[in-house]
């Protein structure tokens, strides 16, 4: 695991200096599910490919810009998914955007994820690593990631990130995030996963969700790049990561890139979920 978190630093400087040089443009091709891939997408793809790519005890990795799982060494002990530049788009309006990395053994699934981590790159590049246990904050610093602490969530926090559209949103999700901004939330929605999970991380609290809607019943965010990595992050914060009413984690994956409705938050939090989505 040393030298994976090694190679995750690694990369972070990598693609930190790949969004320096500025160039948001599109390239000529788009992902497997569809979107349309940046120049950035694919040079930060490629460092990680790369350097990932000299680990022996990586068996697999699969990239969420692919369709197909690469063997690395047959013998290798993990699997690892990621998603080379999460939010990619908001880069040319200069807002923070994210990698996330999910290590899983034996099968790709939620189950079997057994570490997980995410940059942010913004104003800071910060680093959380999840090693199952704890949620642990990097923060890059004349080029070397000094910790900082242990993310840890309070019982209940005063933001909402919801995302979707609006006008798919289903009644019962509608009704409980107008009950949540009635009893006093802050909406908070960059439109990054990375930075919107962050900052409910790093200020104690709060709820991200993006649910099922009538134009994605099944949400938007994939399982095993963006879904599963954060929601053992949460679990190890002292909050949670669930589907609307089942912990997210417990899941099944038949595909790599089945998404999933996602819930993310204190506990407290987590309960208005449970209640607004239960029958
Ligand atoms: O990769 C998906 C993503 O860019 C996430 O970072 C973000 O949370 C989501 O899409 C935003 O989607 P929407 O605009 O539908 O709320
Ligand atoms: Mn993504």
């Amino acid at each position: 695991m040393t030298e994976i978190f090694e190679a995750i630093k690694e990369s972070a400087k990598q693609i930190k200096s790949i969004i320096e040089l500025g160039d948001s443009s599109k390239s000529d091709s788009s992902n497997s599910t569809g979107d349309t891939q940046l120049k950035l997408d694919i040079a930060s793809d490629i460092v990680i490919e790369e350097i990932f790519g000299k680990i022996s005890s990586v068996k697999q990795i699969v990239s969420e810009e692919k369709d197909e799982i690469f063997t690395i060494n047959p013998e290798g002990k993990y699997l690892i998914a990621y998603d080379p530049l999460d939010g990619s788009s908001l880069v040319d309006v200069n807002l923070s955007v994210g990698t996330i990395y999910g290590i899983y053994e034996n099968e790709f699934n939620g189950k079997n994820l057994k570490a997980s981590a995410y940059i942010v790159y913004g104003p800071n590049v910060d680093l959380v690593f999840c090693d199952g246990t704890a949620s642990k904050l990097y923060r890059l610093r004349n080029n070397e990631f000094v910790f900082l602490k242990d993310l840890k969530l309070q019982n209940t926090g005063l933001f909402v990130a919801t995302g979707s559209t609006q006008q798919c949103w289903y009644p019962h999700h509608k009704k409980m995030v107008d009950d949540m901004f009635e009893s006093g939330y802050k909406l908070r929605y960059s439109g990054g996963m990375v930075p919107d999970l962050h900052q409910i991380l790093v200020k104690g609290g709060g709820l991200f969700s993006y649910p099922g809607a009538s134009d994605k019943p099944k949400g938007k965010l994939r399982q095993l790049f963006e879904v599963f990595p954060f929601a053992l992050v949460f679990e190890c914060a002292g909050g949670g990561a669930i589907d609307g009413q089942e912990r997210v984690l417990n899941v099944p994956t038949t595909h790599i890139h089945d998404t999933s409705p996602c819930f993310f938050g204190s506990l407290k939090e987590l309960e208005f979920v449970k209640q607004a989505y239960n029958g």
